[in-house]
């Protein structure tokens, strides 16, 4: 304990060392963001094309479409404070897109197939409304207040993309889970 604390007393007292500010943290996590909206781009039209269900199929493609509009909101943002609109690789969303990938190949064609995909497009819109979630306050407290609004536009689509997620689990899930009762009697 008094080891850490001597370590942070010495790093806070070298003054070459740059200050990394909330306006710093806020363009890192702006690219993270950009980075997992343009993966999203790539990996929603392969799952549109996985699902059985085809209100599940409409629904990934209605995001697909939402979340092209969610990058030229990020543009702005990026236009606003100054800096190129860049992404930054992420490991999260990379991490949570294998997991994905991997229902979709192991499920081909199996009758979970559709709930699995579903679990896949919630992690995803959790980690999305997290980020944007913490954007949004940041933009608030750095007093960009164009900024916060367009991260809360988009954080209103992923919050909504979630509801619809649950509602269609619940239809797709329960449905299978008749099937299964049914074969089983
Ligand atoms: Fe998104
Ligand atoms: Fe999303």
């Amino acid at each position: 304990m008094a080891k850490r604390a001597k370590k942070r007393n010495s790093a806070a007292r070298r003054p070459s060392r740059p200050q990394k500010k909330l306006s710093d943290l806020f363009h890192e996590t702006l690219k993270d963001i950009y980075f997992t909206e343009n993966k999203i781009i790539k990996t929603l039209p392969k799952m549109a094309k996985a699902a059985q269900s085809k209100e599940l199929a409409a629904a990934f493609n209605k995001h697909l479409r939402e979340t092209q509009g969610q990058v030229k909101r990020l543009d702005r943002v990026f236009r606003i404070i100054g800096k190129p609109a860049r992404g930054k690789p992420c490991e999260a969303i990379n991490g949570i897109a294998d997991e994905g990938a991997e229902i979709m190949k192991e499920f081909r064609g199996m009758p979970a197939l559709d709930a699995g995909l579903i679990a896949a497009a919630q992690a995803v819109e959790h980690y999305e409304i997290s980020r944007y979630g913490t954007l949004r306050t940041w933009a608030e407290q750095l007093g960009m207040s164009d900024a916060a609004r367009l991260l809360q536009e988009t954080l209103d689509e992923e919050e909504a993309t979630d509801k619809t997620l649950t509602e269609l689990a619940t239809s797709v899930i329960n449905l299978q889970a008749e099937q299964e009762q049914a074969e089983a009697a």
